[in-house]
């Protein structure tokens, strides 16, 4: 079984796949943190501009060495946007991402683009969505914890900023699969949003 699930920056997409994968004993990859690893890399670099610099970093990407923890700040949030706009950096990253959902038992994948360009056919589909401010609320906490200096103002700017360059984009959009499931998780926290998420699959797998 593959369950594909999308959605905006801090819709709880990454912790609901966590959690389902934890549920059917299913791998997880969070393909954000493969944007932000080739981004990591091309800032070590100060080439962030450089697309055929993105795009090596992409190919040369080794799963094994991914560090989730010093991936995710914001400022790799906003620059992994960025190099994901590449139509190079995207097709580098295919072939792992395929790989990754081939495995036997099957895989649960989060992102913005696993239902509509990765895995098409998965499933169960979910697209997770909330209101900015509450995506908002929720990522400056987050950050706040650990330590980051921000605002709860700059986070919302950089969530606005983001869902625009990823909706926007023209190689593999930030748009809801047609086949998959809304969950809104604004008001749900995350017990009550792991249920409904929960029910959506197990109707998918017994064809409801
Ligand atoms: O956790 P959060 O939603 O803030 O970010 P993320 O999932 O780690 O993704 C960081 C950036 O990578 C996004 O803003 C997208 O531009 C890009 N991304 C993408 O284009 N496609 C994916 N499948 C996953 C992430
Ligand atoms: O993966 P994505 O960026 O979509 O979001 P996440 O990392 O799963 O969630 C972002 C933050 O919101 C985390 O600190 C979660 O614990 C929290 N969260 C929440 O408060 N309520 C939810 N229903 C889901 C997530």
């Amino acid at each position: 079984m593959i369950i594909a699930i999308d959605g905006p920056a801090a819709s709880g997409k990454g912790t609901l796949a966590r959690r389902l994968a934890a549920h059917y004993a299913l791998p997880h990859l969070d393909t954000g943190l493969l944007y932000r690893a080739v981004a990591a890399r091309c800032l070590a670099l100060g080439r962030l501009d450089d697309a055929p610099a993105s795009e090596e970093a992409a190919r040369h990407l080794d799963l094994s060495t991914l560090d989730p923890e010093a991936l995710r700040t914001a400022a790799l949030g906003e620059a992994a946007s960025v190099v994901a706009a590449r139509q190079g950096v995207r097709a580098a990253l295919l072939d792992l991402q395929h790989r990754f959902a081939a495995q036997p038992g099957g895989a649960v994948l989060d992102g913005r683009d696993i239902g509509t360009v990765i895995c098409p056919r998965a499933e169960a589909k979910l697209f997770v969505t909330a209101t900015p401010e509450v995506r908002a609320e929720r990522r400056y906490r987050e950050l706040a914890s650990r330590g980051e200096p921000i605002t709860y103002d700059a986070v919302l700017a950089d969530i606005r900023k983001r869902d625009e360059r990823d909706s926007a984009r023209a190689t593999a959009p930030l748009v809801m699969a047609e086949d998959a499931a809304l969950l809104d998780t604004s008001q749900l926290d995350i017990p009550a949003a792991f249920a409904a998420a929960l029910a959506i699959v197990e109707a998918r797998r017994h064809g409801r």
